[in-house]
């Protein structure tokens, strides 16, 4: 009689790699299921963004773990759509309390060390057996109720894989041609990103645009904002600067730029238009909708009244990036891991110092930016 061991395997597999495939082929050994059934789970990814759209991710899954099954794997397991679906994030204890037959859950050992902030943690324990498989190396603390698949899963990271796949890095290591194929095809994690960009800059501009993309990235880690957004708007913050001065004029006027003052602009420091030009390629060529990204983008040169926590990181990031010569650009960037509102400070004084040394115009956004940042 055919039992009712159903391995329940969830994630949110953007995209799914090896080290997916290497869990579950180690679990079904262990657990020895009648069902299997993957979970992608709920992502609400902008168009553009860093992250796959839920009808990729599907696509993704069976082409990249289930069609590397063995058949009589393969054979008794299916993708489960309902929490990719849903227009709303769905909870596992949602999705468990919908499936029968005796469940056994297996997901990643950093899933497993967040187990007490899921939602309903105490019901959850109740509702399945609790796998994970061991990262190399973990420190971290899982809770008592798991049991450890036997094995050590390769330690992938499924966010370094997206920044290396816009950075056209490798990754034939992580991930089966397939999906590699898949992610090209449908320009997927912003791939080739890099490539564009960097076909389009001068070279020291280029270099200065990744040093600005891992700082960026990495005050995000710190400050606790979206590291992929952050890094992602370090890349284009400076699009625009494949543009002559008269040419960023021709710009904004034929494209109907909403650039603050700018008549005054044309006239007076037309490079300014720069980072709205930015905003607009990053829009119209790159595809990005992630409002903000292009916040950041757009506010990274003049600054405004209100700059979000991500606005800040990119402001600081560009005046401060590794490439910087002015004297302070290292004690300021170090600044900025203590106290990111005083070393936003400290940049738009460093701009104000340059641009009054040169005998040059003001914009209003910068003047009302520092008046809104200056103790009093
Ligand atoms: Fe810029
Ligand atoms: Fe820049």
């Amino acid at each position: 009689m055919k039992g009712n061991k159903v391995l329940v395997y969830g994630g949110s597999f953007d995209p799914p790699h090896r080290g997916h495939e290497a869990l579950l082929r180690a679990a079904v050994k262990k657990i020895r299921p009648d069902k299997i059934i993957i979970v992608p789970n709920h992502q609400s990814p902008l168009k553009g963004s860093p992250h796959a759209p839920s009808k990729d991710r599907l696509i993704m899954v069976r082409i990249g773990i289930l069609d590397t099954l063995p058949l009589k794997i393969k054979v008794i397991s299916i993708v489960n759509t309902r929490e990719a679906r849903a227009r709303r994030p769905v909870f596992t204890h949602e999705t468990l309390s919908a499936l029968k037959g005796d469940l056994h859950f297996v997901c990643g050992q950093d899933s497993a060390e967040s187990f007490g902030r899921w939602k309903n943690p105490s019901r959850l324990e109740s509702q399945a057996t609790w796998w994970y498989g061991a990262r190399p190396g973990a420190k971290g603390k899982v809770p008592g109720h798991f049991k450890k698949i036997p094995g050590a899963f390769p330690d992938i990271s499924s966010t370094e894989i997206r920044s290396d796949l816009a950075l056209d890095h490798d990754c034939s290591r992580e991930l089966s041609p397939k999906i590699l194929a898949y992610i090209k095809t449908r320009n997927l994690y912003g791939n080739g990103l890099v490539t564009r960009l960097k076909s389009s800059l001068k070279p020291s501009r280029y270099e200065h645009t990744l040093n600005v993309a891992s700082l960026a990235e990495s005050l995000a880690r710190r400050w606790g904002a979206n590291p992929d957004k952050a890094r992602l708007a370090g890349l284009l913050h400076d699009a625009g600067r494949r543009f002559t001065p008269p040419q960023l004029a021709r710009f904004a006027r034929v494209r109907r730029l909403k650039v603050p003052n700018l008549s005054e602009i044309i006239a007076l420091d037309p490079m300014l238009i720069h980072a709205y030009a930015s905003e607009y390629l990053a829009r119209t060529e790159f595809g990005i909708a992630d409002k903000e990204v292009l916040s950041a983008i757009r506010r990274h040169t003049l600054g405004d009244k209100r700059m979000n926590l991500l606005d800040k990181i990119l402001y600081v990031a560009d005046a401060t990036s590794i490439d910087r010569t002015h004297p302070n650009a290292s004690k300021i960037r170090a600044l900025a891991y203590n106290d990111l509102d005083a070393a936003l400070r400290s940049s738009v004084a460093e701009k104000l110092i340059y641009t009054t040394s040169r005998h040059a115009w003001l914009h209003p956004l910068t003047v009302h930016l520092w008046n809104s940042l200056a103790p009093l």
